[in-house]
């Protein structure tokens, strides 16, 4: 069991620090929703097949993270509230080079 610390800023502005595992398997938006920083329903909609944009968040620290799929790219270029730095949550998947990350969620649509 190995786990990695994670700064999740919600949508109301509360940051959380959140401890989250590596070896589960576990993406971004599934942390958000076991912690329940977001509530039920507006994160995670699409289950996480990088087709609905509920997971948007921010990166606002200076992880190197892997870089985007094209379907990471075509769901975000449609997102609304698009920032330099948004990422879909549930493309990332928690690992070791995600340690004192910070993140923000995206104001639901
Ligand atoms: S959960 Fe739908 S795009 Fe991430």
């Amino acid at each position: 069991m190995s786990d990695i610390k994670i700064k999740i800023t919600d949508r109301e502005g509360i940051s959380h620090e959140v401890d989250a595992p590596t070896d589960m398997n576990m993406n971004l938006m599934e942390v958000v929703r076991a912690y329940e920083l977001a509530p039920e329903g507006t994160i995670g909609i699409c289950g996480g097949m990088a087709m609905c944009a509920s997971c948007q968040c921010y990166v606002q620290s200076n992880h190197h993270l892997p870089e985007k799929s094209d379907d990471e790219e075509a769901m975000l270029s449609e997102a609304f509230n698009l920032k330099e730095n948004s990422r879909l949550g549930c493309q990332l998947n928690i690992s070791d080079v995600m340690d004192g990350l910070e993140v923000e969620l995206a104001p639901a649509e």
